[in-house]
């Protein structure tokens, strides 16, 4: 099991300064937790998909915090081993196998709860960002939203548009388009992708 050495209080940057929002009060153990875990590139990304989410979520009538704090911790798992993330969490499916790095999503639902942490909306979203939500888990659809479009990619700029009036929309196309691309390149789609993918076209009839 890893185990974070803290730092000092407000040791991470002043998101402030860099004309972002300000972490709450409340999340700063899970910030500061996060900002070791992660390379200093990594925690840029994770602030602009936090942002992003609680701007998509307050558009959307969604729970804004509940959403930042889901971007926040959502590549938690993301820098460590691949060792580690087959430790924490074994692999369901031959690409899992091939990929461990396809792990940090589970890896980073594992680590939250060892540590304490319980939200299930929140674990859910972590868990799910890598291969795409489960239906009727909007916290779930706006992270990974945020994630595959935050302005720091420079790409999916359509999809990021399209979530603030339209967050089923921008999940067909973020979710389709992955899709489609992997099976015109004969690469095989995660099952859990498969399975999202599945059920958004069946509600969409
Ligand atoms: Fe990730
Ligand atoms: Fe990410």
């Amino acid at each position: 099991m890893i185990h974070a050495r803290l730092p000092g209080p407000n040791s991470y940057n002043e998101t402030a300064e860099r004309g972002m929002m300000m972490i709450p009060p409340h999340l700063d153990f899970w910030a500061r937790r996060i900002q070791l875990m992660v390379k200093p590139r990594r925690f840029e990304h994770v602030l602009r998909v936090a942002e992003l989410a609680h701007q998509i979520a307050l558009s959307n009538g969604l729970d804004a915090d509940l959403a930042y704090e889901a971007g926040l911790l959502h590549d938690i798992a993301r820098d460590i081993s691949s060792t580690d993330l087959l430790k924490l969490a074994p692999p369901e499916c031959p690409i899992d196998e091939r990929h461990p790095l396809a792990l940090h999503g589970r890896a980073g639902r594992v680590l939250l709860e060892y540590w304490g942490y319980n939200n299930e909306d929140v674990l859910y979203a972590v868990e799910e960002h890598t291969t795409g939500p489960s239906p009727d888990r909007p916290i779930s659809a706006v992270v990974y939203i945020a994630d595959v479009s935050e302005p720091g990619r420079n790409v999916n700029h359509h999809i990021r548009e399209m979530a603030f009036d339209d967050l089923q929309g921008a999940l067909d196309l973020a979710i389709g388009s992955k899709v489609r691309y992997l099976q015109g390149r004969g690469i095989e789609v995660h099952p859990r992708t498969m399975k999202v993918f599945n059920s958004l076209i069946s509600s969409d009839r």
